[in-house]
């Protein structure tokens, strides 16, 4: 099963550009969704104006060389390897979820695109690459969504509590999950069998939730977080931390403080 291209499987029963417009409708989604959203909440507005307003207080202009070395640190670390999440099992979570998603999506689009007609034949890379991707996005999201959601984790609400902030984590687990199935259940290659066919449509339905609810759910998350991420670290290089003050020049002593407990009261 690992080192089975899923698609060229079902390219014997479906015309293989019915999987690519899939891929397209689903882009497009993407864009129009991220876009309605952005209208919405005004949140580029808000972030274009407030970079304007924070560069009045500048104390240093950055030269081209000073922003893209900002910028390079911040690709490095805030964004690939997500560490505003800090050293815990949130930020571990979040790079398995994260990379696993990454994956699954290049190698599907890879394997859909360049080796899903009958008479291509896939490197096993990208099939293995593709079900691990998915097992990763599993287990991330699952740790995430079982043990370290806010509702559960701090709120003490169970984790079979569902509101609609989970619906960017759960159809994101849902759709590696129900890949995952119907890759297995295709694998067997058992005639005449329904069930693969079922979690095919599974599939299907996971991942029109998942990019056909983009203005609902907090998928452009990964869009606006690397975002904020480089805008903040250029506010802090130039000296105008976004009109903060600056950090006192004085040792901290207020004892333990908020340091006392882990805090999870929210
Ligand atoms: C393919 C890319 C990404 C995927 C699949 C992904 C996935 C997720 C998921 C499933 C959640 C939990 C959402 C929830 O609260 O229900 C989450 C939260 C979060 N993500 Fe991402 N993410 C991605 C990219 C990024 C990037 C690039 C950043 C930062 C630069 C980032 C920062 C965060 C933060 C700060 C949270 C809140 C975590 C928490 O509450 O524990 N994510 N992400």
């Amino acid at each position: 099963m690992l080192q089975t291209n899923p698609y060229s499987i079902l390219a014997e029963t479906v015309d293989p550009v019915f999987m690519q417009s899939f891929v397209f409708a689903m882009l497009i989604f993407v864009v129009v969704g991220t876009l309605i959203d952005t209208i919405h909440k005004k949140n580029v507005k808000y972030f274009f104006e407030n970079a304007k307003k924070a560069k009045l207080s500048a104390t240093k202009t950055l030269s081209a060389g000073e922003k893209i070395s900002v910028i390079s640190k911040t690709i490095v670390s805030d964004i690939a390897t997500t560490s505003e999440l800090g050293a815990g099992q949130r930020r571990a979570a979040h790079l398995l979820g994260m990379y696993g998603t990454i994956l699954f999506w290049i190698s599907s689009v890879i394997m859909i695109f360049c080796y899903s007609s009958q008479s291509s034949d896939t490197p096993s890379l990208w099939p293995i690459v593709w079900h691990v991707g998915a097992i990763m996005t599993v287990l991330g999201g699952s740790w995430f969504w079982f043990f370290l959601r806010v509702d559960v984790y701090s709120e003490a609400q169970p984790w079979y509590r569902i509101i609609r902030a989970d619906l960017f984590v759960l159809a994101l687990i849902a759709s590696s999950l129900f890949g995952l199935i119907w890759s297995f259940l295709q694998s067997l290659n058992l005639q005449d069998r329904w069930d693969d066919k079922v979690f095919l449509v599974f599939y299907i339905l996971s991942n029109l939730v998942l990019f056909g609810g983009v203005y609902w759910s907090k998928f452009a998350h990964m869009f606006y977080k690397p975002g904020a991420a480089i805008q903040k670290n250029l506010a802090e290089a130039d000296g105008s931390r976004d009109n903060l003050p600056p950090p006192a020049d004085a040792p901290e002593q207020f004892g333990l403080g908020i340091k006392r407990e882990e805090p999870k009261h929210y």
